[in-house]
């Protein structure tokens, strides 16, 4: 099965499934759950180092036209981001596989849940 066609399906799941439970994520989404979790989450959701102003909550990130500094809300615009870094935000350059940034992409697309 293609990607698209895994996609497909899988958004077919979730629809199915009402969107109510986290085990209708994707192996794919889980992947970029646990890499959102563990090197994404304590800045953007906990802000543990207190920054000011807070780093911008990324629910739903790709369900408006414009990420919050009004960049275009895009795959391309959040990968330069996470690779080049941004303000406070650290550059990940080199620190995940294509596949993982892949899988937190899918994941960013769920809205974050
Ligand atoms: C050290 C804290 C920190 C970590 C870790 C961090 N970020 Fe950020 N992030 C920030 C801050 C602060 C901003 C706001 C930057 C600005 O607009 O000046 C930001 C902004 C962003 C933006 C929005 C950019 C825009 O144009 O509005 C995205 C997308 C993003 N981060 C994704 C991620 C992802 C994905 C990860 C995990 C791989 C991550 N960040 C890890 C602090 C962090």
């Amino acid at each position: 099965m293609t990607s698209k066609a895994l996609l497909a399906a899988s958004l077919t799941l979730v629809l199915l499934a009402g969107c109510r439970s986290q085990s209708a994520l994707t192996p794919q989404q889980a992947d970029g759950q646990h890499l959102y979790a563990s090197r994404c989450a304590h800045c953007h959701k906990e802000n543990d180092l207190a920054l000011k102003p807070p780093p911008p909550n990324l629910s739903n990130l790709f369900h408006h036209a414009k990420l919050p500094s009004g960049a275009p809300a895009t795959d391309a615009q959040v990968v330069r981001t996470v690779l080049s870094g941004k303000g406070n935000m650290p550059s990940f350059a080199g620190r995940f596989t294509q596949e993982q940034m892949d899988a937190l992409l899918a994941y960013l697309h769920t809205g974050v849940r």
